[in-house]
This record gives structure tokens, sequence and C-alpha cells, in this order.
């Protein structure tokens, strides 16, 4: 099949330009769901002139986003779209959100795309094209379980799911050289198909969390899956885990699935 989409730099640089709506000097925020989960003005500011932007691109395609308007999901092109991933970290300031967009069809990753203003650091994959970061391509790390760092979390939005997620992290951190809880799923899978982290697991996350992540991952040599499921739901939420290498992703797999024995949730 050949895919017809717009060129990879129009949609970086429709990602960029909504990345000047990140500003927190100029935010309202309040919250949804538990008492962790906040939405900011920003946050809708950035979905809003993203779904435009896509579908003035490509009429033919549908939105997936966290803050737009949840539709039926339709076939064909659908753009999955997280417009701060990490919003906590945003509204503190740490500096490390990102906007995370993806364009599927169907089940089939096209494009991924993950930008943090912060650090101006545009990461970018193209279905058997390759991952890239502002230009350069990037590739996971060659270093062995025993020296990999794991990216993980404990299920905020969900804190009833809290403790396999210990357990594994304990587990994993023992074997593994260390672990860090970034707080914005995007770009730490980004970041692992950079070569700066090797492991990652979280229990509950969104397609809107992963699906540019997925891409660039398997686009940087790594490996990745979405634990019970073959492929990536679009319609709820699911457990992710990935690694730089097969051997990695097997032994993480192994204590994982010892401590989820079948989905939570
Ligand atoms: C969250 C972040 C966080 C992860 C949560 C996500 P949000 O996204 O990615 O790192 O642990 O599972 O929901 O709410 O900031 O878009
Ligand atoms: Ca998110
Ligand atoms: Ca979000």
């Amino acid at each position: 099949m050949i895919y017809n989409y717009p060129k990879i730099g129009e949609i970086t640089a429709a990602v960029k330009e909504a990345g000047k709506l990140m500003n927190i000097d100029r935010v309202d925020i309040a919250r949804k769901g538990n008492e962790s989960n906040y939405v900011t003005s920003a946050d809708i500011n950035v979905q809003n002139f993203l779904s435009e932007k896509f579908l003035e691109m490509m009429p033919n395609s549908s939105i997936l986003g966290e803050e737009a308007e949840q539709e039926n999901i339709l076939p064909g092109y659908i753009w999955i779209i997280d417009p701060i991933d990490g919003t906590s970290n945003f509204i503190r300031n740490v500096g490390f959100s990102a906007i995370s967009v993806a364009l599927y069809f169907d089940d089939v990753p096209l494009v991924g795309v993950i930008y943090n203003p912060t650090r101006d650091e545009m990461f970018w994959a193209q279905k058997d094209k390759g991952a890239y970061l502002n230009g350069e391509r990037i590739h996971v790390s060659n270093r062995d379980y025993s020296h990999s760092h794991l990216c993980s979390a404990m299920s905020l939005y969900a804190k009833e799911h809290a403790k396999p997620c210990f357990n594994i992290i304990e587990r994993i951190y023992m074997e593994a050289d260390d672990l860090r809880r970034m707080g914005t799923a995007s770009l730490e899978l980004a970041y692992l198909a950079a070569g700066r982290f090797e492991l990652y697991f979280e229990i509950r996350l969104f397609p809107w969390d992963v699906a540019a992540g997925l891409l660039l991952i398997k686009e940087a040599g790594g490996f990745v899956e979405c634990l019970y499921h073959e492929k990536m739901p679009k319609d709820r939420p699911f457990p992710v885990y990935a690694a730089n290498s097969k051997e990695s992703l097997e032994k993480i797999k192994k204590i994982i699935c010892e401590e989820i024995p079948e989905l939570p949730y």
C-alpha cells in the first residue's frame, strides 16, 4: 500500500509552531479526573491549533487527541495527539514536557513527532525511514542490561495499580544500573530511542502518550510492546514496556508478566 501524507517538514513545522503556545506565564490551570491530573489552557490551545492544522493539511484524516472532542475512532488516516505530555512538569516549569503527534493508517504507524520546546529538541520518525533528533539520525544505545537506566512511573492517575509498579521497578532496579521517574512518557520513549536511556515500563498509558514513541523506538533499532496486546489499542489504556535490545526486553518482560499476570483493569 502506498501512503500519501504531508511532508515530515510540514508536520514538524506545525508542531514547532504549536510549541510557542506552551508558555507557562499565561495559563489557566484546572483539575480533571483524580487529584493529580491537571489540564491547562495551553493544553487546549495546542490541541485546537494542531487539530485544525492537520485536518487542513489532510481533510481525509481524523483526530484522536487527549484534549479533543472524543468521537468514534474512524478507519484510515488518524492523527494521535497529546498536546502537552507531562502537564505536571509544565505547570511546575521543570522544562521536561512535550507535544506528541503520530499519524497512523489504521494500525500502521507512519509518522511520530515528539517536541520539547524548552530544549528545542524535535524527535521524529517515519515508517522504514529511521528516527532523527533535530536532523541527526538517532539509534538506541548498546549498553547491556546491567548498565541500563530504567524510566518508569507508578500509575499516577489510578494509584490502585501502584503496587505491582513498585515491585517491578524494585526488581529491575536491583539488576540494572539506575532508575529515573521523569514525568513525561513520550519524551522518555524518545530518550530511549536516542540512546539516553535503555529500559521503560509503565502500567497504564493511553494511545496519545505512546503512539509517536513506539515508532521512534522501532525506527531507532529498539524494541517495544504493549503488554498482552498484539497492536496498540486506540480506545483504552494499556501497559507498555520497551528496551534497547531484544535480550533486555525479554528480561523485563519476564518480571512484568510475573508481577502482572493479567491485565489489572
Ligand atoms: C502523563 C505523563 C506521565 C505518565 C502518565 C501520563 P499527561 O501524561 O506522560 O509521565 O506517567 O501516565 O498520563 O497527563 O501529563 O499528558
Ligand atoms: Ca500524556
Ligand atoms: Ca496530556
